[in-house]
């Protein structure tokens, strides 16, 4: 007689504390069935299973069914195995993060303190504490965030808002990393935010955040206006209000002359291409 993968996963729950032998064999089935259930991997993880990702990369593997990018690469059409593609992408962005500062002699594994802006569930964050453990603070406005990641990495965390004028800063970090928020945020927030986290960046310390690559963007078919910015008013996110939280193309020159007017200073780089298929970094010394 069939089972089906339900069943199996009630099964396993209910039985796991007496027969957690048992309860893991039921787990990987549920996970043959649908290599996205995120409960059959997460017990996996918790019960140290030798087939549980933990055990070979070494880190935290607990996924939060709340996180918007796990379920956009569950989503996705190439999506063969969205587990281990959520876990192998956060390792990309570390070594993508590591060539960047590379460039401009900056050494991710010298840094002192890093603050992972819009962190997120922490796709990237699991990666990073391992390389620098005690030295990362996270950041991000989705409920429940914040808590998953103390409580998972064990780093600290700096309470945000959707008014950049009401982050508090009580510390100030070497290095700033804001992956993917710009892509996101309406065009008359981004002076606001930059000068929010200009502030949040020490002397000399460095300001990464990445936005779309215009080419990608024009090669997609949108003519830019003259401001240079096209924001669509929706996003992956179903938690977060569209108008706040959009998706937002950008022009280089619009990008550039936002950094200057809140830095009064170029950019240190501006690197195409830096981050997964269509992202380019910019690094802003404070
Ligand atoms: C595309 S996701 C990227 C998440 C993460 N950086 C990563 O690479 O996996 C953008 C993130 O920006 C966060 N965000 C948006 N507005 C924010 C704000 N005002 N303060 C902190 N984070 C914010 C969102 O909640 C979301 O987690």
């Amino acid at each position: 007689m069939m089972i089906d993968k339900e069943s199996m996963l009630d099964s396993a729950i209910k039985i796991e504390s007496a027969q957690p032998a048992e309860a893991e064999l039921l787990y990987l089935e549920v996970l043959k069935a649908d290599p996205g259930n995120l409960a059959a991997h997460n017990a996996l993880e918790r019960l140290r299973s030798p087939h549980a990702y933990g055990r070979w990369m070494r880190m935290n593997c607990i996924i939060d069914p709340r996180d918007d990018i796990f379920g956009f690469f569950a989503a996705h059409e190439l999506a063969r195995n969205p587990i281990r593609e959520y876990l192998s992408d956060g390792w990309r962005t570390l070594s993508e993060l590591m060539l960047l500062l590379e460039l401009v002699d900056r050494p991710l594994l010298k840094t002192a303190s890093v603050l992972e802006f819009a962190a997120g569930f922490g796709r990237f964050t699991r990666h990073l504490v391992k390389a620098l453990p005690g030295r990362v603070t996270c950041s991000d406005v989705l409920p429940g965030s914040m808590d998953f990641l103390r409580e998972q990495f064990g780093v600290e965390t700096l309470e945000s808002s959707h008014d950049p004028e009401r982050i508090i800063v009580g510390k100030q970090y070497e290095l700033v990393f804001v992956l993917s928020m710009f892509t996101h945020l309406p065009s008359q927030m981004w002076a606001p935010w930059l000068r929010s986290l200009q502030r949040l960046v020490k002397p000399g310390g460095l300001l990464v955040f990445s936005v779309h690559n215009e080419d990608v963007v024009r090669d997609g078919g949108i003519v830019f206006p003259e401001n240079g910015v096209h924001f669509i008013p929706s996003s992956e996110s179903a938690s977060l209000d569209g108008n706040l939280y959009g998706t937002t193309f950008t022009t280089k020159k619009f990008v550039e002359d936002c950094v200057r007017s809140v830095f009064d200073s170029e950019p240190l780089l501006f690197q195409t291409f830096a981050f997964w298929n269509g992202q380019d970094a910019v690094i802003v010394k404070a």
